[in-house]
């Protein structure tokens, strides 16, 4: 359970994605299970997970039937391929929407398609890449093109890499920019002359409140989705385009999951984690739940809502200080 670590991170430099990960209070002593979290794949089995915590505190609430609240509209989501942005492809076309996805993983973008048509959802996936301006442009015109209209945008792509400041080369630091911030930018870009035409609009982009060590280039690129959002939303509102942006807590994706973790040392990493980290509903979020938030607010029901980031993170702290569970010794 107890790991030694004296690096400055509980991750090594541009390791993939710990979005959120808890902050270390101290220099010496991580749970094993951050050790996990930085790639220690051959924990399995390793994690001790204290008996008080063998099940998850809270579960999420069941979803509610969908409704038809978007039969007919045009939803467009950028990163669809896994985790959130997958989740709201479903939850968008259940409620009756035809959607537009996209991401660079072909395979991944088919399977979400099948499924989605396999519960008589209309859906179309497109292989683009945000960071390229073309393919992104391209991605939306035809949407447009295909489904007559764009009613609402998710633009959701994201990665992370994480490392101290001076370690993350210049092409990492680029890339997060590149899909986070400058992605959010090229889609709006293209996505506003559409819902300018049509005078009417939703725009969700996925940003963070995630700050800690190592998340220099994530957390810049995604307070600069705030940024943009802010802007957007008052160049746009006038318009009849309402723009926000969501901020999910710690949730149970790719993105957060270190690759090569098993999954017993994954599910012992969650069970400990969320109650020491997340202060008020004390697990990490599921995809479906923050799809759902994304979903609400694209609803009339959010109507005057623009230019705000909602945090949906289980308690105000999310990504906030690590606590230890009792019989795991005080860092100091
Ligand atoms: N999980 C969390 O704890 C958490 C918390 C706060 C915010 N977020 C944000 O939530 C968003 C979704 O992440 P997730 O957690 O659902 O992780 P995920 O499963 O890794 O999803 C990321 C999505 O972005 C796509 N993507 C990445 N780079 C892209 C590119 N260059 N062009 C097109 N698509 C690209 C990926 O598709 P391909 O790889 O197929 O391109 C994938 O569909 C991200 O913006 C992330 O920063 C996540």
């Amino acid at each position: 359970m107890i790991a030694e670590d004296r690096e400055p991170t509980p991750t090594r430099p541009e390791e993939p994605p710990k979005e959120d990960a808890p902050r270390r209070p101290g220099r010496r002593v991580v749970l094993g299970l951050a050790a996990a979290a930085a790639g220690a794949a051959g924990l399995a089995g390793a994690v001790i997970v204290p008996p008080w915590l063998t099940s998850p505190p809270t579960s999420p609430a069941p979803a509610a039937a969908p409704r038809g609240r978007f039969t007919g509209k045009v939803v467009l989501i950028t990163g669809a391929t896994s985790g959130i942005g997958e989740a709201a492809a479903k939850a968008f076309a259940a409620e009756g929407a035809k959607v537009s996805f996209c991401g660079r993983r072909v395979e991944y973008g088919e399977r979400v398609a099948r499924e989605i048509r396999a519960t008589g959802g209309t859906v179309r996936y497109v292989r683009a890449d945000v960071r390229e301006p073309d393919q992104l442009q391209r991605f939306v015109d035809d949407t447009v093109t295909t489904f007559g209209g764009l009613d609402i945008a998710f633009n959701n792509a994201g990665i992370t890499r994480t490392g101290p400041l001076h370690e993350l080369s210049l092409d990492t630091w680029n890339d997060v920019q590149n899909t986070n911030a400058r992605g959010v930018f090229l889609a709006i870009k293209y996505e506003a002359p559409h819902m300018l035409r049509a005078g009417h609009g939703v725009i969700i982009c996925t940003a963070s409140e995630s700050r800690r060590p190592g998340g220099a280039a994530y957390t810049a690129s995604k307070q600069a989705i705030k940024g943009i959002v802010d802007a957007a939303a008052m160049d746009y509102g006038p318009k009849g385009i309402r723009v926000n942006a969501i901020a999910p807590g710690t949730t149970d994706t790719a993105l957060a999951r270190p690759q090569g973790i098993p999954d017993t040392v994954w599910e012992g990493f969650k069970r400990a984690w969320g109650p020491l980290n997340v202060s008020a509903l004390q697990r990490m979020a599921t995809p479906e739940e923050i799809a759902r938030a994304v979903v609400s607010l694209a609803t009339d029901e959010f109507g005057y809502m623009a230019g705000s980031t909602v945090l949906v993170g289980g308690g105000p702290l999310g990504g906030g200080a690590m606590r230890m569970p009792p019989g795991v010794p005080t860092p100091g």
